[in-house]
């Protein structure tokens, strides 16, 4: 049968063992020979024991478990012509021509360009007498197909990455501890979530938990609503009566809107406020804004009692939701029948989710407009970046 094999690359999310599953047995079930790869490029390139044969029973018990059993590493190794030749090397010498990429945009990024040198990366191996031309002919040609596996949902392409359903999870019930405690003393709360660049998880963190404000990479709007799609959801879903839209970048005296939101709120008679963060959020002109620059603000300027909560790699951790066990499962089968049916000149692709469908989109296509909106966000266009965000 064909070689195959399974890497996760990157920082870990749940439900990525759940598409390593699918992977391996689909890979069986229609006649590959599949290996997993561990530790990620780095595993490609060390080879040895970090390429190991996977069978149907290997991946049992895996679909419940957090993170990624095969191991995960930010691999700078992979980045050099050197450390690919290795990886090369590893894959020819067993066999295998066909990769399943779990990763974010760098990863998958990295899979493209080794697809594309790895005709000359063969080349340097049979002249170096590595590999044999016998070898060269029959392994030419590398297939690839990527799955992206982010707690950030900040890839172009899909409508959700793997694990991020389960990071809104353990976030909202992080907020809803809070809640409780926050009540009994009549606090704020400052809660910090990750998303690296990516303001998806406070976005939807705030709407699921009665966020009084929250701060986005993507620069939250000002307070007149509804304007868009996303304040009328939020006004929904939430009963906010204060909605942020990114049409409209908040202003850089956002100190005043939060306070009068905050003021407004207790002396309506509610006994507590929570404030999200997004890890990476900045004001209008690209500078960060903090936990800390929030809680200064809310101290300085309205004396309440404040406290502020870092989640952390709580929320990359635990166990994978349903939805993100289901995704998995169906990205990582239909991952597989991608490169069954590849032909050397097909373009690699992405597997993702576009409404209910599991589709396949052009691999590099995605990476560009995922690049497209940090270059949006770095040239402070709030309006393109909200929009290539927002384009699957
Ligand atoms: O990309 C996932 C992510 O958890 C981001 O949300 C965060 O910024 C980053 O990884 C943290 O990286 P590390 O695990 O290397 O600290």
């Amino acid at each position: 049968g064909k070689g195959l094999a399974v890497l996760t690359s990157g920082g870990d999310s749940q439900g990525m063992n759940a598409a390593v599953r699918a992977v391996v047995r689909m890979g069986i079930y229609l006649g590959c020979k599949v290996y997993f790869i561990r530790e990620g490029y780095q595993g490609m390139v060390d080879g040895g024991d970090n390429i190991q044969d996977a069978n149907w029973a290997s991946v049992s018990s895996i679909i419940h478990r957090g993170g990624t059993v095969i191991g995960s590493a930010r691999c700078a190794d992979f980045r050099k012509r050197e450390g690919r030749l290795k990886a090369a090397y590893n894959l020819v010498n067993r066999g295998i021509t066909n990769l399943v990429v779990i990763g974010g945009d760098g990863s998958l990024t990295g899979a493209n360009l080794f697809r594309l040198e790895w005709s000359s990366l063969l080349d340097e191996l049979a002249q170096n007498g590595k590999i044999t031309p016998e070898q060269k002919q029959k392994y030419g040609v590398l297939h690839i197909a990527g799955m992206v596996g982010s707690i950030d949902n900040d890839f172009c392409g899909t409508d959700m990455t793997i694990g991020t359903d389960s990071a809104l999870h353990r976030i909202i019930e992080a907020i809803d501890a809070i809640v409780s405690t926050a009540y009994s003393h009549q606090r704020t709360f400052i809660m910090e979530v990750m998303g690296r660049h990516c303001g998806y998880l406070a976005l939807v963190a705030g709407l699921c938990s009665e966020a009084d404000y929250i701060f986005i990479p993507e620069s939250p709007p000002k307070a007149d609503w509804p304007q868009s799609y996303l304040a009328v959801v939020t006004a929904l879903t939430s009963e906010a009566d204060y909605v942020f839209i990114p049409e409209d970048p908040v202003p850089n005296d956002w100190q005043i809107s939060l306070c009068e939101k905050l003021a407004q709120e207790r002396s309506a008679g509610q006994r507590l406020n929570i404030i999200i963060v997004a890890e990476g959020a900045i004001d209008r002109d690209g500078k960060p804004i903090t936990a800390e620059d929030v809680k200064k603000v809310v101290v300085e300027k309205l004396q309440q009692d404040t406290r502020i909560t870092v989640l952390g790699h709580v929320q990359r951790g635990g166990n994978p939701s349903a939805f993100d066990r289901v995704l998995g499962c169906r990205m990582g089968a239909e991952a597989v029948l991608a490169l069954m049916e590849a032909t050397p000149d097909s373009v690699p692709c992405v597997v993702s989710l576009d409404g209910n469908q599991a589709i396949r989109v052009p691999l590099m296509e995605c990476v560009e407009r995922t690049k497209a909106v940090a270059q949006a966000m770095a040239e402070k266009n709030w309006e393109l970046a909200v929009k290539l965000r927002g384009t699957s």
